[in-house]
């Protein structure tokens, strides 16, 4: 018998309109005055303009928090509780990609909280907050197909000029999130791509997680990769396609719910430091490691791999004997679609040269929330290595 825990967000609405499905939720919770925390690319997509003006069609009173920046630098994170404070606001709305959703929950916890945001990085137990006072409450629109965030209870957050760290925590698990494919349909065909392939990233290691693997993580985390693999090629040739669109918003949001609870591993280890260090897109940065990542694993656990190599690329599978050859037909799999997505996975084509891998290896062996949820064990040797196949 096995012995797991699963936790999700509770109220999940996905493909009616944000404007008008947001509302109704807000309400049930009581609040009448709501900040929205977004960045200029959505309010420039314009995407907030009708969702603002079916919450104040309802009576709520609206501030819009549009200073977000990409992989969230701390600072900014403050600025934003400042203006939430400032403003009196009775509840969250994250309206965005990650870094958006991922502010909007730090806000609604720090409006409160009595600790300061540097004491709260780190895991904590997964029915247990270290966070005593509750949270404001939040709830999530995605606008990428990508991180899952909407259900995620972890919030990134870049710290001083070169560091990702994550507050982990259930208070972060948000109240309700709307999912509305029509948001999606406007993405930049290199921002579906690199955020799609950072949803299946987000399955592809909850499947292979080392620890609180279960089955429901396992059934998600399928579901989603099938999803991701049919819709992304379609999204990427159509961006109006709105059943592609939301195969990949469903999809990222069943890898978030699974990697929730079976956590993340080395791709995202080895990508964070490319993120702080370069300022590559958390997506791109995943796929540059992605693929030698998965070959030092597969040495190991070739079983896991196989088993996806069955899920997608069925008839190949079926060809080949071995673990260990399915396992190499599933990577051969994910770099044949990166390719397909019209994406360079080298390190060489942002700007990293030879000279930058050891600070890059150094800086991914300190992300030990992330390496310890690696099926095979990672060396600063070993990540020298894969940084160097991805160069
Ligand atoms: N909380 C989690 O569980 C979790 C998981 C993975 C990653 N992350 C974090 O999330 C962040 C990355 O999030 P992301 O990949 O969604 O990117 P993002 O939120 O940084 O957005 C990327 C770009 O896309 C634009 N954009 C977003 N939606 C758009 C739309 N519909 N139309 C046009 N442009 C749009 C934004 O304006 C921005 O310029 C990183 O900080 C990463 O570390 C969090
Ligand atoms: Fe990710």
């Amino acid at each position: 018998m096995s012995v797991f825990s699963f936790q999700t967000v509770p109220n999940l609405r996905f493909g009616e309109s944000a404007a008008e499905a947001l509302a109704p939720m807000v309400e049930g919770y009581g609040a009448r005055r709501l900040m929205l925390i977004t960045d200029p690319g959505v309010v420039g997509a314009g995407l907030v303009g009708p969702v603002v003006a079916g919450l104040e069609a309802r009576g709520l009173t609206v501030a819009i928090y549009d200073d977000v920046e990409a992989d969230p630098p701390e600072t900014k994170v403050l600025s934003a509780v400042k203006a939430a404070r400032d403003f009196k606001a009775e509840a969250i709305v994250g309206f965005g990609g990650g870094s958006p959703m991922d502010t909007a929950k730090l806000v609604a916890l720090l409006v409160r909280a009595q600790q300061p945001l540097r004491e709260m990085y780190g895991v904590s137990q997964v029915d247990r907050s270290r966070v005593p006072g509750g949270r404001l409450p939040l709830f999530q629109v995605p606008t990428t197909a990508g991180t899952g965030s909407e259900v995620t209870p972890i919030a990134i957050v870049t710290v001083g000029a070169e560091m990702k760290l994550g507050v982990v925590d259930p208070v972060l698990y948000a109240d309700g999130a709307v999912l509305d494919p029509r948001l999606t349909c406007g993405l930049p065909p290199h921002v579906t791509a690199h955020t799609g392939i950072d949803a299946m990233v987000h399955a592809i290691e909850a499947y292979t997680s080392r620890v609180r693997k279960n089955p429901i993580s396992d059934n998600l985390a399928q579901q989603a990769l099938k999803l991701l693999a049919g819709g992304l090629p379609r999204a990427m040739k159509d961006g109006s396609d709105l059943t592609a669109r939301g195969d990949m918003l469903l999809g990222a949001m069943l890898a978030g719910q699974a990697f929730a609870n079976a956590p993340v591993a080395a791709v995202h280890a080895l990508a964070y430091p490319i993120g702080a260090l370069f300022h590559v897109p958390h997506g791109l940065s995943n796929t540059q490691v992605l693929a030698p990542v998965l070959r030092f694993n597969a040495e190991t656990s070739p079983a896991l791999y196989a088993d996806l190599a069955a899920l997608l690329v069925p008839e190949a599978a079926e060809q080949t004997k071995s673990d260990t050859a399915r396992a190499g037909t599933f990577i051969d799999f994910m770099v044949q679609l990166t390719a397909d997505c019209g994406v360079d996975p080298s390190l060489r084509a942002v700007g990293i040269s030879h000279n930058d891998l050891p600070k890059l290896a150094e800086d991914a062996m300190k992300q030990t929330r992330l390496l310890q949820n690696n099926p095979r064990e990672m060396t600063y040797e070993a990540a020298l290595a894969i940084y160097t196949a991805a160069l």
